[in-house]
């Protein structure tokens, strides 16, 4: 087990209608000028903009906007935030929206403080320094970045997207309302889910073992999210779903359950990043598809013991089958719920992708040789997993 340090200040505001004077009153005590930044229109859709915009206003809040931000957030936008935050001596960011808006909005804090092209902070050739404080309101239980300190970050030009970790980009303040994420599709409810659980399963499923404590508390929150994506994606009105969804969504990747594994790479999802650069696809679908085919390729008898406790423990396979069996079992639940359940599309050729660029992809990934995850993988690995997903 690894010693670690484990220290997330983010404040939470958890629950409906805590926005009103909270948001304002939180702004206020980090400044006076608030750059809000959200994507493409969903806020003002379902009538959050409007609430933020009378809150902003009740505390006498200059407010300037950024809009616009993509899923799978361009580098470019985030550059001309940056320079919105320069011109307009900016104090705090207001972030409301998925974990597309939540990572931009790192990034842009950062951007404050530096005149050249954000990317550079992405492929370190500058580094973060200073940063300005950053309130969030989430509005898709997904990636976490509502309570982390990382941002995954596209450059369309060279079909890149990296993550960035920086402590000094942690949201200060983070307001989750589980009411915000009804109108979210049944589409991205189901992506939203699959994340959450890669982010839970990724550092499961580690060659590191930590706690048992901690084993037990991701065996819990797997169930959770296996028992509230379904009951999300069928009632998108259903509260205890969407809470439930969305705590998880925060617990799953705040370091929580990670530290005592490190280091632990998460190989499905350094592959998803490829394929999401490559492809635009959304996040938590790339991940659907790679994550059972990752997992029978990982499978041996030296780590069955992991596949047999996720068997047993999160669905209840019964314990007496042979462990070799409970893992395929386990699999093959899995793709029940991501395919069946959640109506996902199950492999990559469904998306027009085919087999052109893996070879590209695994380069990437392979670029400072083997990657040392759960099980060890070089670049054929990469390309002979990408091919069982057409
Ligand atoms: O753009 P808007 O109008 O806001 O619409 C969004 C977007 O179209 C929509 N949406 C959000 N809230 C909604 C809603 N629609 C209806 N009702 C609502 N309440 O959903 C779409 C997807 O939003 P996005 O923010 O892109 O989704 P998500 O939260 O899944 O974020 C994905 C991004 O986060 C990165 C991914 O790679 C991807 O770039 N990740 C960030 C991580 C982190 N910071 O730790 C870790 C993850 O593994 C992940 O890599
Ligand atoms: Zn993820």
């Amino acid at each position: 087990m690894y010693n670690f340090i484990y220290e997330i200040p983010t404040k939470v505001y958890f629950g409906e209608n805590q926005l009103q004077s909270n948001l304002g009153s939180e702004v206020k005590k980090y400044g006076n000028r608030v750059l809000l930044v959200y994507g493409g229109g969903t806020i003002k859709k379902i009538d959050l903009y409007q609430k933020i915009i009378e809150e902003l206003q009740s505390f006498n809040i200059e407010t300037y906007e950024f809009s616009e931000i993509e899923p799978n957030p361009r580098h470019t936008s985030i550059n001309e935030a940056a320079k919105i935050c320069r011109e307009k001596d900016i104090e705090v960011i207001l972030g409301v929206g998925g974990g597309s808006v939540i990572d931009s909005c790192k990034i842009i804090s950062a951007g404050k403080y530096y005149d050249g092209d954000i990317w550079d902070f992405v492929i370190k050739k500058a580094e973060i320094k200073k940063a300005l404080p950053i309130i969030t309101v989430l509005t898709l239980a997904a990636t976490g970045s509502e309570m982390n300190t990382t941002s995954v970050i596209s450059n369309m030009e060279t079909s890149e997207k990296k993550g960035i970790k920086s402590p000094l980009t942690l949201p200060k303040v983070s307001f989750l309302d589980p009411t915000i994420t009804y109108s979210v599709s049944k589409y991205q409810t189901a992506c939203g889910s699959c994340d959450i659980l890669a982010h839970i399963l990724e550092t499961y499923f580690s060659r590191n073992k930590g706690l048992y404590m901690l084993d037990k508390v991701m065996e819990g929150e797997m169930k959770n999210v296996i028992k509230y994506s379904k009951i999300a994606y069928n009632e998108p009105e259903n509260y205890d779903a969407r809470a439930n969804l969305m705590w998880a969504s925060s617990w799953a990747i705040n370091g929580f359950t990670r530290m005592d594994r490190q280091p632990n790479i998460w190989i499905c999802h350094l592959l998803e990043h490829q394929l999401s650069a490559f492809y635009d696809i959304t996040h938590g679908l790339g991940l659907a598809i790679l994550i059972p085919r990752y997992l029978k390729y990982a499978l041996n008898e030296n780590n069955v013991d992991t596949y047999y406790n996720f068997g047993v423990n999160v669905w209840n396979i019964d314990s007496k089958l042979p462990k070799m069996e409970v893992a395929i079992k386990s699999i093959e639940y899995l793709e029940n719920l991501f395919y069946k359940d959640l109506e996902l599309t199950d492999n990559l050729s469904k998306l027009n992708i085919n087999d052109q660029h893996f070879k590209e992809m695994a380069d990437r990934i392979c670029e400072n040789g083997i990657v040392e995850g759960f099980i060890d993988i070089d670049k054929e690995d990469v390309v002979k997993i990408f091919k069982k997903c057409l």
